[in-house]
């Protein structure tokens, strides 16, 4: 590189090639620009594809009422509040919105964050004190990740919803601490699985941790109305605090956390990540005004989004995918390495089908996944075109019919996901319903 200097901050940035080499391989399957969008469909380098990449889980962005509430808030509030809620950009519309929330994931009070992200990192950071201890699932989101890393004090990392390492540790480090805390997803984002809430809420009372649930994909989606994983296994109320995100089934942008008054006032005067950035804009919080009605008024998007998954789910693991025992909208389906996971991404988005690989780190050497997953709004004509893609490439690629790559792929899968990886495990979205 011409202007690299001796010792240059810059050098790894010129010598970055991973990206440009995909690229060249023409298997680059990121920053694809969206032209246009119904949510069950896009446009995108001019042709209209299937989404079943995306967290638009009730597919409410494109619902009339939703898009009426969001212009006329800007009628009133104009396009943004041009500062933190601290000072100057609070507004009712973020007021009703924490306590419609708290009455809706049944916690005493709320505090909205301009972003899911932020609502992870700002809450953990104020929370955590140099002589305390977070116990993290291995497969917590980044914004988790990044929270345990601003935080102070150590992070003890747990084998993914594994019950006995999560017990090793508590019992070999717990007395280490003076507050200790267990943080996990409670719908995994990448495979779709399901947290093991009352075996960690066991082990909580029983090692005298509070603990954390990340609702992201369990918003809208898990419980009898979408209120979440505690709602899922009829234990409502019983984590310390939930954290949730609007960037999926509530069709926005802005996060959020719940739990009682004094923990959440407290979060709202010592969270960076909450106090000195700007407000959700009045767009985003009159959208999820709208949908947190929806979706108490109208139990039909659910009801659609669980048959879609159903379908799905059945479907694919009919054909032999492993789907790692997905019960959700979020349904993996493990392909291989990472390059194959690349150039099956790009064989379906020419096929007009749009999907994202998950390759390493996220995912172990050798088994990378193509995330799907699925939407109230998609139709029957949607799904069963991306099923006759799925099925097709499946096979071009001998990810399906080849009896000596499944002995292989069986054995890869039992290694890395457990019982997960088994095809025995294979989803069982009708446990949704329970
Ligand atoms: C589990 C989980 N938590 C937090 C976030 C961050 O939320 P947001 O994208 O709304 O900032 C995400 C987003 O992908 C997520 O999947």
């Amino acid at each position: 590189m011409a202007n690299e200097t001796k010792n240059d901050l810059f050098s790894k940035c010129f010598n970055y090639e991973e990206s440009k080499k995909v690229q060249a391989a023409g298997l680059y399957c990121f920053f694809r620009p969206i032209e246009e969008t119904t949510g069950g469909n896009v446009v995108t380098h001019g042709k209209k594809r299937v989404m079943i990449g995306s967290n638009n889980y009730l597919g409410l962005t494109h619902d009339k009422r939703v898009i009426e509430a969001a212009k006329h808030a800007i009628d009133r509030f104009g396009t943004g509040f041009t500062g933190s809620r601290f000072l100057n950009g609070n507004s009712v519309l973020h007021e009703e919105l924490e306590e419609k929330l708290a009455r809706f994931t049944g916690k005493e009070a709320a505090l909205v964050f301009a972003t899911g992200f932020q609502s992870n990192q700002g809450a953990l950071a104020a929370l955590m004190g140099k002589n305390d201890v977070i116990f993290s699932d291995q497969e917590n989101h980044a914004s988790i990740i990044e929270g345990t890393r601003t935080a102070a004090g150590k992070t003890i990392v747990f084998r993914h919803n594994d019950m006995e390492d999560l017990e090793r540790k508590l019992k070999e480090h717990r007395d280490q601490f003076e507050g200790a805390l267990i943080v996990a997803d409670g719908v995994f984002s990448m495979s779709g699985d399901i947290l093991n809430w009352p075996a960690v809420h066991a082990l909580a009372k029983k090692y005298n941790c509070r603990t954390y649930i990340d609702d992201a994909h369990a918003l809208g989606v898990l419980g009898p109305m979408g209120q979440g994983t505690e709602f899922h296994f009829n234990m409502p109320n019983t984590a310390d605090i939930v954290m949730g995100t609007f960037s999926k089934s509530f069709a926005s942008v802005g996060g959020y956390v719940a739990g009682s008054k004094d923990v959440i006032n407290y979060i709202k005067h010592h969270a960076r990540h909450f106090m000195f950035t700007a407000a959700m804009p009045p767009s985003a919080a009159a959208t999820v005004l709208e949908c947190l009605r929806i979706v108490q008024e109208e139990p039909k998007h659910l009801e659609n989004l669980r048959k879609n998954a159903a379908k799905m789910s059945t479907e694919l693991t009919r054909m032999g995918y492993y789907t790692l025992g997905s019960q959700t909208p979020i349904i993996p389906l493990l392909v291989g390495d990472d390059m194959m996971a690349l150039a099956f991404s790009q064989k379906l988005y020419e096929n007009g089908v749009f999907a994202t690989p998950v390759v390493r780190p996220a995912v172990p050497e050798g088994c990378a996944l193509i995330r799907t997953s699925y939407m109230a709004s998609h139709t029957e004509a949607d799904l069963d075109y991306s099923l006759t893609v799925l099925e097709k490439l499946g096979k071009a690629f001998g990810i399906l019919g080849n009896p000596e790559r499944k002995a292989a792929m069986d054995a890869l899968a039992e290694k890395h996901f457990g019982k997960r990886g088994s095809q025995k495990a294979a989803g069982n979205v009708s446990a949704m319903f329970a």
